[in-house]
């Protein structure tokens, strides 16, 4: 097992990484737990995990809330369902919520548990990949709304995130492709020679070994710990982690959250980013090359497939990166470095936009 600390004074917590740790009896008893529990899954996650939890918190007054899987189900009236579920189970203001699942349970739960009673601790029992290498540490918790992505939410951090490798055998091939995306990402804005283990390393990733999971998700895990803990509230370096999402959230916003994953919308945009910066003169073509091939080895997708320049443009108006009538995009000056840019040229845009859409 490895632990990592996130380094937030009072609010500081660990990661813990390692196989079986949802059945390490260890690891349970070290867990900062109240008496009241409420463990928050979805039916796919709650379907192979949900035993091996309830058992692990005997001794507990824990209850189960299942919320049906799905992009769809980040929405106020899912937090208001959870909160009820806290209420009815007479959680006090002692009580735990374990967020069981990928980033959609954790992002909907913790913000539950921001909200109840003013703030309740909570643990991130990550599941997906994505939720390993990325949502599950920094304590962004939060919803959609109709108007965007993430548009409701709070910053509440967890009091631990414990991501036990195994669970990852369950996930499906589509998921998995979603979650190398935000690996990608997280080398790229960080780490060049994280990046070039992961073009070493991609068909060993696909085919889950073990050690390549662990190494990718204990490389990200450590480079979201270290910004998270520099810039918790994203006043500056920690934009640097929406490499990619500016494209992606108009992408998704125009799908209607419905047919692209978060990780692949961010896949693309990720290829966005590169062939933008490439346009302004700041990064080689032959590096926006290997950006392309990775995220093709990941399985994602490398064009949005028929939607509108306008459409995109249009949704990223929404977006809360779009400040005082400029949209800010975060570019590449190399690959393992990422700035925050405030100036694109709306021509330049357009261009870049209408590669990606023909
Ligand atoms: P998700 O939570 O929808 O999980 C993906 C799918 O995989 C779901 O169908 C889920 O039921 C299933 N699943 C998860 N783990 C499984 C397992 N071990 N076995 C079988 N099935 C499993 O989506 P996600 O990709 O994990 O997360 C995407 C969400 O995370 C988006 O809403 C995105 O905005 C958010 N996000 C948040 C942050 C943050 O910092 N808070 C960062 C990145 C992304
Ligand atoms: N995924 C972006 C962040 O946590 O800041």
């Amino acid at each position: 097992m490895n632990t990592l600390r996130v380094e937030l004074g009072a609010r500081a917590y660990d990661i813990h990484i390692g196989q079986g740790l949802l059945r390490s009896p260890g690891i349970w008893s070290a867990l900062p737990l109240g008496q009241d529990v409420l463990i928050v899954s979805d039916d796919n996650v709650a379907a192979h995990y949900s035993e091996t939890v309830e058992h692990a918190l005997a001794g507990h007054n824990a209850a189960l809330h299942v919320v049906t899987p799905g992009e769809q189900t980040k929405q106020l009236s899912e937090v208001a369902r959870v909160i009820d579920q806290l209420v009815a189970h007479g959680a006090r203001r002692d009580a735990t919520l374990l967020a069981l699942g990928g980033g959609v349970v954790g992002d909907l739960s913790g913000f539950a548990a921001a909200c109840y009673m003013r703030g309740i601790d909570f643990v991130q029992l990550p599941t997906s990949l994505l939720a390993q290498v990325d949502s599950s540490v920094g304590g962004k918790t939060g919803v959609n709304h109709p108007a965007g992505k993430n548009l409701i939410g709070a910053f509440h951090q967890p009091a631990a995130v414990i991501i036990d490798t195994d669970t990852l055998t369950t996930l499906p091939d589509r998921e998995l492709s979603a979650g190398l995306a935000e690996v990608i990402k997280t080398a790229l804005l960080a780490d060049g020679a994280f990046f070039d283990w992961l073009e070493n390393n991609m068909v060993a990733l696909r085919a889950r070994e073990p050690e390549a999971l662990a190494t990718a998700i204990r490389r990200c895990c450590e480079i979201k710990a270290a910004v998270v803990a520099r810039d918790e509230r994203e006043a500056g370096e920690r934009m640097l982690l929406n490499l990619g999402h500016t494209f992606g959230h108009a992408i998704e916003k125009v799908t209607g959250y419905s047919q692209w994953l978060h990780g692949e919308a961010v896949g693309t945009g990720l290829v966005m980013a590169a062939h933008l910066s490439a346009l302004r003169g700041e990064l080689s073509e032959t590096a926006v090359h290997r950006v392309a091939s990775v995220v093709e080895a990941a399985n994602l997708p490398l064009n949005t497939h028929g939607l509108t320049p306008s459409a995109l443009r249009e949704a990223m108006g929404h977006d809360k990166k779009f400040k005082h009538g400029q949209t800010r995009f975060i570019l590449l000056r190399e690959l393992g470095q990422a700035w925050v840019c405030e100036d694109v040229d709306s021509v330049m845009l357009d261009n870049c936009l209408e590669s990606f859409c023909a």
